[in-house]
């Protein structure tokens, strides 16, 4: 049902592999940029070292970088870690049901874009999508605004009203904050799941309601029924599919990608179009980071990124404080793979990866990277040799 990249193909990828693969700071050609070597460039290591660099960095050239050419990879959710490729499996094998979904996960983390990922691979696409947010609409309106009302019902009821559930009528009905429902209207909402019918406020005829119910929420449902202010039957009921949205930091390999799709969307907004990418230093701190607010905190950083961007790449200088402020101990906290790891290798990447970030920051100024790293220039110069590290092979 969904797009041609098979996601269940793709195995999630480590960050940095990732930044990689999608080719963080390239240039328009598609060739890794680096930036101009500053005075203090020696040039004698620049290029006998070039190859040996190149290898030891070992970034594989994107195969297909284009930001244009990035996978939809389930009806407009981007994202191809195993998680999120496991909610598109359930999505794909449910979608030509009827059946209730209940979609949980924190504030932000693409709920209701999963919901309508819903709708759009279901036979209902035609038809519409009707989102109500349970939890923004007073009490006393949300039953006319979801079942509608006859002309009279109550004081102002002055014409009939077509409730959310007519007009989503052969669609799909968004129940969004579902845990905010109040008591009152849960039962009316049972009894549309278990017999598909309701009544408007103030008139006593039974309606049929043909409409996929997708719910979500980011309370706990559970606990809210052991506090008695969920009904345990309306839970279970809605509960038929459940769909957990994951934390972005549970997946930190989906940041490039929804990286460049909100590089894209923001450039086309704000008309930035000369912004090529984003810079390896930028790219390697929004990767670090733990993102409290999901993918919408990273989509309004990219945004601000951009608006604040004055040359052709987003640099660290672009992203708020609060990101490049942390503490080392807290955005370089590594993991431990379940396979195990070769120790050296990777101590040795992990140095490296902090030396070239330094050199970029500093525009390849050795005295200011060292300074930045806590080395004097002559150690750091002695180890960009031993390491074949140059701007060139950047
Ligand atoms: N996987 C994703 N791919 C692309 N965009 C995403 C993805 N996840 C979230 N977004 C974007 O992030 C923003 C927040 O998503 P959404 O409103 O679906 O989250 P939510 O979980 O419903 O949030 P809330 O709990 O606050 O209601 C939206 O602009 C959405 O388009
Ligand atoms: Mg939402």
């Amino acid at each position: 049902m969904h797009d041609s990249q098979a996601p269940a193909a793709i195995s999630p990828v480590n960050n940095s592999d990732a930044l990689d693969d999608f080719g963080v700071a390239e240039s328009p050609s598609g060739v890794m940029r680096a930036a101009e070597p500053a005075d203090d460039v020696d040039s004698d290591d620049a290029d006998a070292e070039t190859e040996g660099a190149l290898a030891l960095e070992a970034a594989p050239l994107p195969e297909s970088p284009e930001p244009q050419l990035l996978p939809d990879c389930m009806h407009g959710v981007i994202g191809l870690s195993e998680s999120l490729v496991e909610v598109y499996r359930v999505i794909d094998r449910v979608a030509d049901t009827t059946c209730t979904i209940l979609v949980t996960g924190e504030s932000g983390t693409g709920k209701e874009l999963v919901a309508r990922a819903v709708h759009r691979a279901s036979p209902r696409a035609p038809k519409a999508f009707v989102a109500v947010n349970c939890g923004a609409i007073p009490e006393a309106l949300l039953e006319s605004e979801l079942f509608g009302h006859a002309r009279g019902a109550f004081t102002g009821a002055h014409a009939n009203k077509v409730g959310r559930i007519a007009m989503a009528e052969g669609g799909t009905l968004f129940l969004d904050e579902i845990g905010e429902m109040p008591m009152s209207l849960q039962v009316k909402l049972l009894r549309v799941l278990q017999a598909r019918e309701y009544s408007p406020v103030g008139d006593n005829r039974t309606l049929k309601a043909d409409v996929r119910i997708v719910a979500a929420t980011n309370v706990n449902l559970e606990n809210a029924v052991q506090a008695g202010t969920f009904r345990e039957d309306l839970y279970y009921r809605l509960n038929v599919i459940h769909l957990t949205v994951p934390a972005l930091r549970e997946r930190p390999e989906d940041v490039p990608l929804l990286m460049q799709h909100f590089l894209k969307k923001a450039k086309e907004k704000v008309g930035r179009t000369k912004i090529g990418g984003v810079s390896r230093a930028a790219a390697q701190i929004l990767a670090d980071y733990q993102w409290p607010g999901n993918v919408r905190e990273l989509e309004n950083t990219i945004e601000r990124a951009v608006l604040l961007c004055q040359g052709d790449l987003i640099e660290p200088k672009d992203l708020p404080q609060r990101l490049c402020g942390l503490g080392v101990e807290k955005r370089m906290s590594p993991r431990l793979p379940d396979a195990g790891l070769d120790l050296r290798n990777a101590v040795e990447s992990f140095e490296n990866q902090l030396i070239r970030q330094a050199l970029e920051r500093t525009k390849w100024n050795k005295k200011q990277a060292a300074t930045l790293l806590g080395l004097n220039r002559t150690t750091l110069v002695e180890m960009l040799k031993r390491k074949r590290i140059n701007p060139r092979a950047a």
